[in-house]
């Protein structure tokens, strides 16, 4: 009895520790592993916003800046006020080349402009100071990609260097002016 407890005893002595190291070892992996899983998804993202897919997160993000900050205005099924806000759903300026749509949400537009055959003339403020460069493009990608359109999506590296292009301008756009804008994505 002696004889076999005391070998048990040793190797309980001696597993301990090597198990310990063991357990160390793993939980490292798991973290790495975790990391290595958000550096996937965020490359993944990057993939998808070059490929021209439209993220879910991106979407996700959009619908609450549009909720909180343009619907006011631009109603929840995005079809405006005729006569008062223009409608976003199946506009020109909204789902064409994204340049034009970035350079009005970063410095608002203002004056005579026809959308879908209602003239409008308001004053739409610039949100350059309001909103930063994610929530821009979360945003734009939202309204490009719902209500019934269906374009590429923004991401905040087009919407940053519009920023930069725009860093001296401090008045609005007018309808003539967004019309001279090429009607094309920005370059990455
Ligand atoms: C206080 C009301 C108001 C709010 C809030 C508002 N807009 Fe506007 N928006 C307007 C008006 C008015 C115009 C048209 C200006 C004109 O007549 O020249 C406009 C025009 C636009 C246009 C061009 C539309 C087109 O079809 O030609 C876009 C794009 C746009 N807004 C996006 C946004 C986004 C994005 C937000 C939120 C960040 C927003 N707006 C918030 C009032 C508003």
């Amino acid at each position: 009895m002696h004889g076999k407890r005391n070998p048990t005893t040793q190797c309980v002595g001696i597993e301990a520790p090597l198990g310990h190291r063991r357990l160390t070892g793993l939980n490292g992996l798991w973290f790495s592993g975790q990391t290595w899983g958000w550096l996937v998804v965020a490359t993944l993202g990057l993939v998808s916003a070059a490929w021209g897919q439209v993220s879910p997160q991106q979407m996700e993000e959009g619908k609450k800046v549009y909720e909180t900050t343009c619907m006011v205005c631009h109603q929840p099924t995005g079809m405006g006020i005729p006569g008062v806000y223009p409608p976003l759903a199946g506009g020109d300026f909204v789902a064409g080349g994204n340049r034009r749509a970035i350079s009005i949400v970063l410095n608002g537009l203002q004056g005579a402009v026809t959308v879908k055959g209602v003239p409008y003339n308001g004053v739409m403020q610039a949100w350059k100071a309001v909103l930063t460069d994610d929530k821009i493009a979360a945003v734009l990608t939202y309204e490009r990609n719902s209500f019934g359109n269906k374009a590429s999506p923004v991401t905040p590296e087009q919407v940053k260097k519009v920023r930069d292009e725009l860093a001296n301008r401090t008045t609005p756009f007018t309808p003539a002016e967004i019309e001279q804008i090429p009607n094309e994505d920005v370059k990455p």
